[in-house]
């Protein structure tokens, strides 16, 4: 039997409609995305292009930094050279930086190849990349540290913005390697991961990427952090207790650095997952850890261009028989008692309050979270914050009628109350074929 089309399934459809805001937040951003040469190396680059190739066509301003540590340790090696490093900074005598320039231009060369590719019948078919390099990063030494001379390891001095910005104007691709020259025509060896966040500094860039050796930034339990403040993640790279990968090592503090001087977001992501850049950029979830500046969630009272949103979150709880049927309009008369948790500018909880003032007691209605935003503890935040608000209109009592969801509800401090418990007016309108339970919190 032939395979079914992969345009019949429904997901292709509904998948294609979820990436459109993404690609219209996109469309004219400029994306700094830096990857080792262990990328090249293994083999990986083909996919990878593919997926540049797709943002590049989407309209997004390309900067790629690549590194090439393990072809310049390769280059070392084949000329007897052993890599000298001083407090982790390689030293760059001039015979290694020989090799490091064979190297870092072979990959480059290769690199360059790669993305030129347009085969038909390969998502490069009709691909058009044009590659700018150039003598966009002015370097200087970093000197003598403890009384040894780096040499030719440098570090960023200056970033040529204005033409880095001529280039990305012209729709071109631009391609930096992690080398830099000095205003004396000297050649400075430098580290991919400081390239790539001066660049992105400089540039006032909306993102930077890193591909990494591990899956992001994790927990010291090895789950995965998916969003850090700068706050948190500086309490990351503080805590002595934690030696933290290599990589995460490394990039971390760029993150932090990059974030700080404005760079809405850093992403760090695997290098070894096929088509991880996708997945991070055109899904609210993302797959690696992105560190912003400040939190992506806000709680606050909704407003009458909430109502699709809400609806949209109530309507598959609706469907289950976990809450009650509520009509648009309904909904938009009612607004004004609906609160709303965002993240990253979408709606993804809800919840209402209806105070019953003459018995001090409030009711917690329509409390909802987007499914695909489970286990990040929003059900609580919203809790806690109805329980503020509910507090602060001089309310003593907060209860819930739920047919499906008590126990959530218990071990949140709640406890089983009867129907007449219920304030008056509220009594008079209990469902009694629903037959909800009844729920109660003390506020004070
Ligand atoms: N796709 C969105 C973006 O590129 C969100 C990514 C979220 N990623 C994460 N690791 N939490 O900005």
């Amino acid at each position: 039997m032939p395979a079914a089309p992969i345009t019949s399934s429904p997901d292709f459809v509904s998948w294609f409609r979820s990436v459109a805001p993404y690609i219209n937040a996109f469309r004219g951003k400029t994306f700094v995305v830096a990857f080792g040469g262990e990328v090249v190396a293994d083999g990986k680059f083909v996919e990878l292009t593919h997926d540049f190739n797709l943002l590049a066509a989407l309209g997004i301003r390309l900067v790629l930094v690549h590194g090439a540590r393990p072809q310049i340790e390769q280059h070392l090696a084949r000329n007897d050279l052993a890599g000298t490093f001083h407090q982790g900074i390689r030293l760059t005598d001039a015979e290694s930086l020989q090799c490091v320039k064979e190297a870092v231009g072979r990959v480059r060369l290769e690199i360059e190849a790669l993305l030129s590719m347009g085969l038909a019948n390969s998502p490069m078919a009709n691909a058009d990349i044009r590659v700018a390099g150039g003598n966009f990063i002015t370097a200087q030494p970093i000197g003598i540290i403890n009384g040894v001379d780096l040499q030719h390891t440098g570090r960023v001095r200056k970033v040529d913005v204005a033409a880095l910005r001529d280039r990305m104007e012209f729709g071109e691709v631009v391609l930096l390697s992690s080398l830099g020259y000095s205003p004396t025509g000297e050649v400075f060896n430098l580290t991919l991961e400081d390239v790539a966040t001066a660049t992105a500094i400089a540039l006032d860039a909306d993102k930077l990427v890193f591909l990494m050796d591990t899956d992001g930034v994790q927990e010291k339990r090895g789950k995965l952090f998916k969003e850090l403040t700068i706050a948190q993640a500086q309490d990351v790279l503080d805590n002595k207790k934690r030696v933290l990968p290599d990589d995460v090592a490394l990039f971390l503090p760029c993150a932090v650095r990059a974030c700080e001087a404005g760079v809405a977001r850093t992403h760090l992501i695997s290098r070894h997952t096929d088509g991880a850049l996708l997945q991070e950029l055109f899904s609210d979830e993302g797959i690696g850890t992105m560190v912003v500046e400040s939190t992506l969630n806000t709680l606050r009272a909704a407003t009458i261009e909430d109502v699709g949103g809400i609806l949209q979150l109530l309507r598959p709880l609706e469907e289950e028989g976990i809450l009650v049927r509520r009509s648009r309009e309904l909904l938009e008369r009612e607004i004004a008692r609906f609160e709303v948790l965002e993240h990253d500018h979408r709606i993804v909880g809800c919840a209402a309050l209806y105070p019953f003032p003459n018995e001090a007691s409030a009711e917690l209605a329509c409390l909802a979270v987007d499914a695909q935003c489970r286990d990040r503890g929003y059900g609580e935040a919203i809790l806690d914050h109805m329980s503020t608000l509910a507090k602060s209109q001089g309310m003593n009592k907060l209860f819930v009628l739920t047919t499906r969801t008590a126990h959530w509800f218990i071990e949140r401090g709640f406890g089983e109350a009867g129907v007449n418990q219920l304030p008056k007016e509220k009594k008079e309108l209990y469902n009694y074929q629903r037959r909800s339970k009844v729920f109660v919190k003390n506020l004070r």
